[in-house]
């Protein structure tokens, strides 16, 4: 595919425009980060194994209805997807307790929680991605109220179908982030990427807690062997027969 101008490098991704003004083209990186992008490194061949990993994953999804940013990946590590006007919140849904809500909740981490919790984060680095009420939310403007209500229930049923996809991998999603963007037509359509860098992945029946993380947390944690978690997060994620 030819290469177009760059309009947007991020932390994983570079995004280019193409002939076609409603669709853009995602370079997936080998970069990664963590903390706010206080720690980097690489994570050799993350690029690739991320975005047939978020390729399936955003088939499943729209398969169930749900409207997406994918259109197809013309390269291993490239992906086209539909221009939106990004959201500047993380949606973020969790199923069991870990990372930040054990940190500022005290709830054990391991605890599975009685329904799934979204929350909603301010996507921006140089405030720390801050956790938003609602009333924030608002009051920043960051979208309408009606379009958080949107977002919610998007995001539950997302997790109803990542919960089914991973359990057929034999994967047990903890929790994960999403982002959402606006199109042309004012659709709001599921943006970014789902990947091991945006969830946590767990080995299910693994009980040795640093053994069983597939996911980003191997490097923020420097747990080692994050190449191999990620090929095998991708590996079982091919191998699904839905
Ligand atoms: P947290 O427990 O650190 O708040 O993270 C919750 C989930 O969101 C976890 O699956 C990792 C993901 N995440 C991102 O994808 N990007 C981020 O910047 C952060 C902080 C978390
Ligand atoms: N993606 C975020 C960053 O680089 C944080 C994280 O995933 O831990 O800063």
């Amino acid at each position: 595919m030819n290469r177009h101008p760059q309009i947007y490098e991020g932390k994983a991704k570079i995004l280019y425009a193409t002939d076609d003004p409603e669709i853009l083209l995602a370079y997936f990186k080998d970069d990664a980060t963590a903390f706010n992008a206080q720690k980097r490194g690489t994570i050799v061949g993350k690029g690739e194994i991320n975005c047939q990993i978020a390729a399936h994953l955003f088939r499943a999804i729209a398969a169930q209805g749900i409207a997406t940013h994918f259109i197809d990946c013309p390269a291993t590590n490239e992906m086209r997807v539909k221009a939106v006007e990004i959201i500047p919140i993380e949606v973020v849904v969790r199923n069991i307790a870990a990372g930040s809500l054990c940190q500022q909740t005290g709830i054990v981490l391991g605890t599975v929680l009685p329904e799934p919790l979204v929350e909603f984060y301010y996507k921006n680095d140089s405030l720390g991605d801050p956790l938003l009420t609602r009333d924030r939310l608002l009051l920043m403007e960051l979208t309408t109220a009606e379009r958080a209500d949107i977002l919610i229930a998007k995001a539950r049923q997302i997790n109803d179908i990542l919960i089914h996809f991973f359990q057929l991998c034999g994967i047990t999603l903890v929790d994960f982030k999403i982002e959402f963007g606006i199109d042309k037509h004012q659709q709001i359509l599921l943006a970014d990427e789902i990947s091991p860098d945006s969830c946590r992945l767990w080995l299910t029946g693994e009980p040795d807690p640093n053994l069983r993380v597939l996911d980003k947390d191997r490097f923020r944690r420097d747990l080692g062997k994050i190449e191999d978690a990620y090929q095998q997060v991708l590996a079982r994620v091919l191998g699904v027969q839905e």
